[in-house]
């Protein structure tokens, strides 16, 4: 009998039904982008029904146009755009409020106002959490709903209302309200979590202000979190679960402290393998859980640029520039000049992350001049990619004391090869595509099989794992700190900007 595991994953723009068979290989696949709203300068939230329903819609569609059958799937794994915050009534199935998307800046100025109440509370969350004060995290979201919802802190007090990323609220709803839980991964970006105790952290729900009974069961990454109520007639075990640029590093076998990947979805995120004891970076990246498998918990280093493929979505979508993403790439080849002619795309459209981290910058180009044409600009935007992962990549090495040989990458744009040995050339490394490039809902998928003896052990894995391209760096050291240098002063004159308001 034929045999597939389920990956749900739930992006920032799409979500997808993604069918494995045993040898690792995709069998099946739906997609569909779902709406995003932008009722205020920064805010951005989605419709978490809306989230619901077109779960249903393309795992219906994947099985019909592969022909799968509900008892061929042996388990389910769900991978989701991470600290995205929802916030339900358990007795309705309601959210009270729309999702609040990870891109949102809304709680920026509370953030503020709680470093400068108390200077100790930053060391605080960052030694337990691993993370930064900032509007990134879910914490001050889900605070942001108690106190602007109206009748919400009442009935939290309650317990009346439910927390969950998206993650859980996909699981909650396809258990029939059964199961409200997490993992590790996930529960690592909440800013409430502490990181080596592996519970929530009681000081930090008091900061912000959030009721422990609204918080999700947290458990390993690969392993028993309920069975189907929804969707499918009968009962199916879900057994993975795992933040989506965790799962990509799962997915991608970066298995040994050391490990490297960069996953281009909605945002670009870099992550390491640091092994089961976490540190604190001192350049500016986050400490993050990868994933707790078999009673070990292994930990990364990850450093996040906001805007990655969505600045492509941006010249596609608003700009008009381009019928279809990949064609960036047609059009930033027309530009034969060396230097894109002095142009540079700052992709700050909802601040700045790692390392610079601040709330307030805004997407900016500079250095066009009469002769810049569209292409300079297209160029200029995957080009603002290679020059972020060069910003985290020289944090890495830092924070590490050697450089990394080699950087694996996954996700929709990877499949752009201009952009690929840009980035090789600018950041002077290796740059590691595989066959699959749907790494995050491989990853989940790895998860949830391991869980159920689809598959032994996570060497078993490694040796799925094949190689499309390797791409070397080909640009001259002078040429490469000249570009560098270029960006250095865009982003310095973007923050100086944005400092100053
Ligand atoms: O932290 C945000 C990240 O999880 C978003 O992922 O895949 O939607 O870009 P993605």
């Amino acid at each position: 009998m034929k045999e597939y595991i389920l990956s749900i994953d739930q992006g920032t723009t799409s979500i997808r039904a993604i069918f494995f068979n045993h040898d690792g290989d995709i069998v099946g696949v739906h997609a569909k982008e779902f709406s995003q709203f932008y009722p205020d300068s920064g805010w951005v939230e989605q419709d978490p029904m809306e989230m619901w329903s077109v779960t249903g819609e393309v795992i219906e569609k994947a099985m019909a146009k592969s022909n799968i059958k509900e008892d061929e799937i042996v388990a389910i794994g769900i991978t989701n755009q991470r600290e995205t915050s929802i916030v339900w009534d358990k007795n309705t199935g309601e959210p009270v409020y729309n999702a609040i998307v990870w891109q949102d800046r809304r709680t920026a100025e509370y953030c503020d106002q709680l470093k400068a109440d108390d200077p100790e509370i930053e060391a605080v969350v960052r030694n337990k959490t691993g993370l930064m004060i900032d509007s990134y995290f879910s914490g001050t979201k889900v605070k942001w709903i108690l106190d602007n919802v109206e009748g919400a802190r009442a009935k939290a007090e309650k317990g009346e209302l439910l927390f969950g990323n998206v993650d859980t609220w996909i699981m909650w709803k396809l258990t029939g309200g059964k199961t409200h839980a997490t993992d590790y991964s996930n529960a690592s970006r909440t800013l409430m979590y502490n990181i080596h105790d592996l519970k929530w952290d009681e000081e930090l729900l008091k900061v912000l202000n959030v009721p422990a009974s609204m918080l999700p069961k947290v458990q390993e990454s690969s392993g028993q979190f309920g069975v189907t109520a929804k969707i499918f007639k009968r009962e199916i075990p879900i057994t993975g679960d795992a933040g989506d640029q965790q799962a990509a590093t799962f997915g991608q076998c970066c298995f040994k402290k050391g490990m490297a990947k960069f996953t281009y979805g909605t945002a670009g995120v870099m992550t390491v393998n640091i092994g089961e004891k976490p540190f604190l970076s001192n350049n500016g990246l986050t400490t993050t859980i990868g994933w707790g498998i078999n009673g070990k918990v292994e930990y990364l280093l990850e450093a996040v640029a906001f805007s990655a493929g969505s600045a492509i979505q941006w010249l596609r979508d608003e700009m008009d520039m381009l019928d279809e993403s990949p064609d960036s790439e047609y059009f930033a080849l027309k530009t034969k000049k060396e230097r894109n002619c002095g142009v540079y795309f700052v992709p700050a459209f909802t601040g700045l992350c790692a390392p610079y981290w601040n709330s307030y910058a805004r997407a900016a180009i500079v250095g066009i001049e009469r002769g810049t044409t569209k292409n300079n600009i297209i160029r200029a935007v995957l080009e603002s990619l290679g020059y972020q992962t060069r910003d985290m990549f020289d944090a890495f090495s830092e924070d590490l004391g050697e450089r990394l040989s080699i950087l694996k990458v996954d996700g929709g744009a990877c499949n752009n090869n201009l952009l690929m040995q840009f980035t090789s050339d600018i950041v002077n490394v290796d740059i590691e595509r595989p066959d699959n490039t749907e790494t995050t809902a491989a990853g989940v998928a790895y998860l949830a099989g391991l869980a159920v003896g689809f598959w032994e052990s996570q060497d078993e894995i490694v040796q799925k794992r094949t190689v499309d391209q390797v791409f070397h760096p080909q640009m001259d050291e002078e040429l490469r700190s000249d570009l560098y240098n270029g960006w250095k002063r865009a982003i310095n004159c973007n923050l100086e900007w944005a400092n100053d308001r």
